[in-house]
């Protein structure tokens, strides 16, 4: 799959994220010294930032393999002890969304982190007894986008906590001719930063936005993506020069129109504008506030100036 090659498998490819990866490079270094697991991470932050890419890298850095799963994947302890059993030591388990982890699972979890082993209870009624379970040393990675709602115990439980952020429009420049490359595909660097500036700091969707950008290009009959090619095609994909979408543009126009710009409760803009508040606080709001478009007070959102000029409405003054 085309996708999964986007991916970059070890940490010198890997663009970005330079105060993450230095650390992560010493961390990894220093446990394959020691011939050990790699102490268990948590990596957190919005979505399309690579969490999921940097588990993976870990996992070949340390060269080990690596076991994927999800949170909400994991319904019962017997699926956990599943997933444990397979794993050979120093390999990397992966659970994405971990934040959405039934509480018997994530309870025998403290265990296997923290001592590497789990206590199952085999057998029923008067014959029900507790059998003790050691496993291999392994290295949990957990990613999530709401680190507030992981449990302390959980949270205190990993050694290393990294948070992702979003990619400058330099960094997404090259990714973007990674990928093209990989595509084969040639882009010119106007076009290139046009797409990196229109990808709200994500790789994840400067990748999509580049297959989009690129069907266009090619039935154009064009052999190069160059900024009008990059124009077009998000001028029909609804993305606007900062990279905000329809959704985006929704929000804050609800924001401005029905609340004055606020401030106003996420709860109050998820039911106008027909999203779930955890959608809000966890994909939109996080870019929003990145750029300065809204800022958070005790109250709730405001829309700054920033936004209103960007969005073509002038910015109410007191007493308007
Ligand atoms: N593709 C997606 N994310 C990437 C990253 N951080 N570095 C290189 N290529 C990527």
């Amino acid at each position: 799959q085309l996708e999964v090659s986007l991916r970059p498998r070890r940490l010198a490819t890997y663009i970005g994220q330079a105060k993450l990866k230095a650390e992560l490079q010493v961390y990894i270094e220093a446990a394959k010294g020691r011939e050990e697991a790699l102490d268990h991470v948590l990596l957190y932050g919005p979505p399309g930032l690579g969490k999921t890419t940097l588990a993976m890298v870990i996992a070949n850095e340390m060269g080990v393999g690596i076991k994927t799963t999800s949170g909400p994947a994991i319904e019962k302890p017997g699926d956990l002890v599943a997933l444990l059993n397979e794993l050979q030591p120093g390999d990397v388990l992966f659970i994405d969304e971990i934040h959405r982890l039934p509480k018997v699972v994530e309870e025998m979890l403290y265990s296997a982190m923290e001592d590497f082993y789990i206590d199952i209870v085999v057998g029923e009624g008067p014959t029900a007894h507790p059998v003790h379970f050691p496993l291999p040393p392994f290295t949990l990675v957990g990613a999530t986008t709401r680190v507030g709602l992981l449990t302390a115990p959980l949270r205190d439980r990993f050694g290393i906590i990294e948070r992702l952020n979003y990619y400058t429009p330099a960094e997404l420049g090259q990714i973007i001719n990674r990928s093209a490359a990989i595509f084969q595909t040639a882009i010119d660097p106007a076009g290139a930063k046009a797409l990196a500036w229109r990808s709200r700091g994500t790789p994840r969707i400067a990748n999509r936005l580049l297959k989009r950008v690129r069907d266009f290009a090619q039935v154009a009959g064009k052999a190069t993506i160059d900024e009008a090619s990059v124009d077009q095609a998000l001028t029909l994909l609804d993305v606007d020069q900062r990279g905000l979408d329809a959704t985006d543009r929704k929000m804050l126009l609800t924001m401005i129109n029905y609340y004055g710009g606020g401030p106003v409760g996420v709860k109050t803009i998820a039911a106008n504008i027909g999203e779930e508040a955890a959608t809000i606080e966890e994909v939109y709001e996080p870019y929003l506030l990145q750029i300065g478009f809204i800022s958070r007070t005790p109250r709730g959102r405001l829309v700054t100036p920033a936004a209103y000029e960007h969005l073509g409405i002038a910015f109410p003054n007191e007493g308007d």
